[in-house]
């Protein structure tokens, strides 16, 4: 009987953006996520030009992660973990993007950090990126639209790869740059996610968003070059957030929707594995006379910074109709399409769908035929704590183990190369669409309320032992 490879990776993901919190400490300079101010579901967040008085920006406090990693590493370690994906939060280590220098004290956190999870056999995945960078490299440089952002983002991404330089093996060059396709129309939200700019405030969209999709992924194909020649054993992935669409119904124009709608986030993932950017995507910007500046040299990096492994965030799947249907805020997915109505929905509204896991896994495997890491799966939800500190999830661990049990079907009945599942927010922490603490995502309850008040005390939730056990048996538990 075919099980889960001996080494599988199990863990969680966590963003420093999401838990770190000292956001003023040891010489770090605001970041574009230190001007994302608290939403909730249905309440949009703000992005401020600067830090507004009596306004409140979760990514300040955090979870104080900053002060409390070792705690929290340690209840990390107590489960099982044997891998936890981290971010680096570009504005500790070059606080406004473009110094001669770096910051010192913000390497060394990351050099603790690394050594505190190694001390545990926990395997540390970098990513360099997500949703982090410092707002000057906005405010002077105009974000990723500007191609000379890409030295920037390269001099980081040297100092991070010689300062953890055999300690970390896992590198992602970025999180979910996919989600700002210049054909299609993008929200606010993505775009500030992905480059701290409101789409719309965009003078000319497509344009820029095309620049962005094209310099970012320039970006990521070099610093996988760099990386591997900085060290041969390095191991370079990139990270997507990947949406089935289903077609509503077997009409044609609906079934054509659904591909076209699923393929809108695939054209970064060729060019950074197929060796090249993809010609369908140039042949595209040119009949709408958007124009990319390509220069020569880049046809090499393209060829030589190909992927080692794709990492994949699954949450939901949507739905693509062209007849007749309406959309209104109750039937329109996150990204654009509809609520699937064969399918159960969590409390801000994401479709969840366990078996969409194992079609993406089957999807992108046969179409890319590379290892693949799940690197985020979750769900946020509105835990109730007893008077005993007790934590009661078990819609978290049906949800968890529902997908679990799909992507054991993918890899057992179908072949699927998948060597790690690292679920999202192990530990609760700010939610990126909303700014909540609210939705907590964690096995890990913290004491912290969106008024800002709560102790900040770590508790075990019910789901914390669950997981235990299904690291334990490698699986078998499910
Ligand atoms: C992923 C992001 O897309 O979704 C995470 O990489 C994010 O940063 C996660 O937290 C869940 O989204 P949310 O809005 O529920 O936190």
């Amino acid at each position: 009987m075919k099980t889960l490879k001996e080494n599988f990776l199990w863990g969680g993901s966590i963003a420093a953006h999401q838990c770190e919190g000292a956001y003023q400490e040891d010489g770090k300079g605001l970041a574009i996520m230190d001007l994302a101010t608290q939403g909730s579901y249905g309440v949009p967040r703000e992005f401020t030009k600067q830090v507004e008085p009596g306004k409140i920006y979760p990514s300040h406090e955090g979870i104080d992660f900053y002060h409390r990693y070792k705690e929290d590493i340690k209840l990390f370690a107590e489960m099982g973990f044997n891998c936890l994906r981290i971010s680096i939060d570009w504005s500790r280590i070059y606080p406004s993007g473009d110094e001669e220098v770096p910051n010192q004290k913000g390497i060394e956190f990351y050099q603790r950090l690394v050594d505190e999870m190694l001390s545990y056999g926990i395997e540390p995945m970098v990513t360099l990126y997500h949703f982090e960078m410092p707002v000057e490299i906005v405010r002077q440089y105009g974000s990723w639209a500007n191609r000379k952002i890409i030295d920037l983002y390269l001099k980081f991404a040297e100092t991070m790869f010689k300062a953890l330089n055999n300690k970390v093996r896992y590198w992602v060059t970025f999180n979910e740059l996919n989600h700002v396709d210049p054909m299609s129309k993008a929200s606010d939200m993505f775009t500030y996610l992905v480059a701290g700019i409101k789409y719309s405030e965009l003078e000319n969209p497509k344009q820029i968003l095309a620049n962005i999709g094209y310099n970012m992924s320039l970006a990521s194909v070099k610093a996988a070059c760099l990386a591997r020649n900085i060290n041969a054993d390095n191991k370079v992935g990139c990270v997507f957030g990947i949406t089935p669409f289903y077609p509503a119904t077997p009409h044609p124009d609906d079934v054509l929707a659904a591909f076209k709608q699923t393929m809108r986030d695939f054209y970064q993932v060729d060019a950074m594995c197929f060796g090249q950017f993809p010609q369908y995507k140039i042949n595209e910007y040119i009949s709408n006379d958007i124009n990319i500046n390509i220069l020569e040299e880049d046809e090499k990096f393209f060829f030589e910074g190909r992927l080692d492994f794709l990492g994949f965030n699954y949450y939901q799947s949507e739905m693509s109709s062209t007849l007749n249907t309406k959309q209104t805020s109750e039937n329109r997915g996150l990204h654009g399409g509809y609520i699937n109505p064969y399918l159960e929905v969590s409390d801000w509204g994401w479709p969840i769908d366990a078996k969409g896991l194992r079609y993406m896994l089957n999807l992108v495997y046969r179409r890319y035929n590379l290892p693949i890491i799940i690197t985020e799966n979750g769900l946020g939800a509105a835990d109730e704590v007893t008077a005993n500190n007790e934590i009661i999830d078990d819609y978290r661990i049906k949800y968890l183990n529902d997908h679990i049990r799909e992507l054991k079907k993918a890899v057992i009945e179908d072949d699927v190369d998948c060597f790690g599942y690292l679920m999202w927010g192990p530990i609760d922490l700010v939610s990126a669409t909303t700014g909540e603490m609210k939705k907590r995502y964690g096995f890990i309850y913290v004491d912290k309320q969106d008024d800002g008040s709560g102790t900040l005390n770590r508790y075990r939730k019910k789901s914390f032992n669950w997981y235990k056990e299904v690291i334990a048996s490698n699986g078998e538990s499910i």
